[in-house]
């Protein structure tokens, strides 16, 4: 079976630049990414490709080569889907905020909206593929959705889950370590509708590196590729605890453990707490979904990599705190840095927000500069928290667009975001223009503590 057509279901931070990696890569394969949020469809679509809605390091360059040629943006969903051999869902997966499992399942809302568009709509047959990260056996809730329609259309589901990382997402799906895609290989019709998906990757992807699987394993494999990760940086982030009460350095506990080939020296950089719209979200739907099958120790198990992660935010914001003499109330903290990691202006779940809401409620008057985050989107994810009102939040926050204005007459400067210009910053300058003692906070181990004591600064840094 050879795709001509492909159809997703979801322009955002997985469906945009999978699709534009996928169309680069298959000249012949015409792809349509739809999505309902016009404005987002419009930036896609915009005619200064540097206006994406997305930032990521070399998307720009992937989308101007495939877009208009074999590269579709598009609201007519419907349209979209009637066309498609195969049908990518890569809408949002958050976690539910009512009802049963509220704050711990995955809302499946989008996903079972998009199923039941797609059975109203598509007059021939599809492979439907789940591209969205999702509770293990949805695609028996999808097939039984698409399945009923009477009007003789036949599915083939598939999954195959994204392991790309925000920042990386060009760099990711240009070489992945692997694609992993779950289908039926004991029927001939899901062996071609696997063989239909694999021919996609093998485009480009080595076909050692494309591993194929039954559908139940292959969505639980991305829970699971998720939740080991951020138990890695829950476990060195613990150990920085430890660190920091006993005299140890976690960069160098870090070193020396990365060193043992079994343990590898990824994902051990101790910080302010993971974020991100996934490692959360996929770690408390992992819990939930232990817990609905009765394994409690299991869910428990897990439930640890989130407290952990919690406890890091707060102790890092309680220190800053204490260390002020145990006040911030009209106090200005800069902080530099709002997105959840360098190289994105994504900021779903980032750290910065949760230290920012606790100094906000010691009273303190936060600055913020980040080079990649509107100040819209910084005010948004404070207003959602729903912890004061909105005008207090724009009334104690302000936002600024050099590093340098922020830390103009700071009591304290912290680091939330690994920017690489944060570490070229004129250092002497900011100690120059901050308030003195100036107390210089590094939640991500960016800068060297000998030399900031050295410029005079009251230096804290995780782990150290
Ligand atoms: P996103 O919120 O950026 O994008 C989802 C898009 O789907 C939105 O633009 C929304 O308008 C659209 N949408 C929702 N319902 C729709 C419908 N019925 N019809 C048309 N469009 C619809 O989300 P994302 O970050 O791209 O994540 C998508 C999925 O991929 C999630 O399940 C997530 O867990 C997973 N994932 C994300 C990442 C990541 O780095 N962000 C990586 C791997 C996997
Ligand atoms: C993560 C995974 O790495 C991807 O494989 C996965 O596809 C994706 O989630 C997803 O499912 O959404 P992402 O969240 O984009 O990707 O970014 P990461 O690089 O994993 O970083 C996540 C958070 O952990 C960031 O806040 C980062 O600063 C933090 N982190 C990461 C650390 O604090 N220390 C580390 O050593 C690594």
């Amino acid at each position: 079976m050879k795709i001509k057509n492909i159809c997703c279901i979801g322009a955002g931070y997985v469906g945009g630049p999978t699709m534009s990696v996928i169309a680069q890569k298959c000249p012949e394969i015409n792809v349509t990414v739809v999505d309902l949020n016009e404005k987002r469809i419009a930036a896609w679509n915009d005619e200064d490709v540097e206006n994406i809605p997305i930032y990521e390091p070399g998307l720009s360059g992937v989308v101007a080569e495939a877009r208009g040629r074999n590269l579709f943006f598009s609201t007519d969903v419907d349209e979209a889907i009637d066309k498609a051999d195969m049908i990518f869902i890569s809408v949002n997966t958050p976690t539910k905020t009512y009802g049963i499992g509220k704050g711990m399942a995955a809302d499946l809302k989008w996903i079972e909206l998009c199923a039941r568009q797609i059975a109203r709509v598509a007059t021939s047959d599809k492979i439907v593929v789940e591209k969205s990260t999702l509770p293990v056996r949805t695609a028996a809730a999808l097939s039984d959705i698409l399945h009923n329609t009477g009007n003789g259309v036949k599915y083939h589901i598939l999954s195959n889950p994204e392991f790309l990382a925000e920042g990386t997402a060009v760099e990711d799906l240009h070489a992945p370590d692997r694609v992993l895609i779950g289908g039926d290989y004991t029927t001939e019709e899901g062996s071609k509708a696997l063989q239909a998906l694999v021919d996609v990757y093998a485009h480009w992807v080595p076909k050692e590196n494309i591993l194929t699987t039954n559908v139940w394993s292959s969505e639980l494999s991305k829970l699971t590729a998720n939740a080991f990760l951020a138990q890695r940086v829950s476990s060195i982030n613990s150990l920085s605890e430890l660190c920091e009460a006993s005299g140890a350095d976690v960069a160098e506990v870090a070193r020396a453990i990365g060193k043992d080939s079994r343990i590898g020296p990824k994902f051990l950089q101790s910080s302010v707490g993971f974020g991100g719209s996934c490692f959360q979200k996929d770690i408390l739907n992992l819990v939930y979904i232990a817990k609905s099958f009765g394994l409690n120790e299991v869910a428990d198990y897990w439930e640890q990599v989130i407290i952990m992660n919690d406890h890091q935010k707060r102790r890092f914001a309680a220190n800053i705190v204490k260390t002020l003499y145990n006040t911030v109330s009209g106090k200005k903290i800069a902080m530099l840095g709002w997105a959840f990691k360098k190289d994105t202006n994504d900021t779903r779940e980032s750290a910065a927000i949760y230290v920012a809401d606790y100094l906000l409620n010691e009273r303190a008057e936060v600055v913020v500069y980040d080079p990649k985050v509107t100040s819209a989107q910084i005010y948004a994810d404070l207003d959602y928290l729903g912890s004061r009102s909105e005008e207090e939040n724009r009334n104690l926050v302000t936002v600024v667009n050099s590093p340098y204005e922020a830390i103009e007459d700071a009591h304290a400067t912290a680091i939330l975001t690994e920017w690489d210009e944060f570490k070229k910053l004129d250092w002497d300058k900011v100690f120059e223009s901050m308030l003195k003692p100036a107390f210089l906070f590094d939640g991500r181990r960016l800068l060297e503590r000998n030399e900031m004591e050295e410029k005079g600064f009251k230096f804290y840094s995780i782990g150290n």
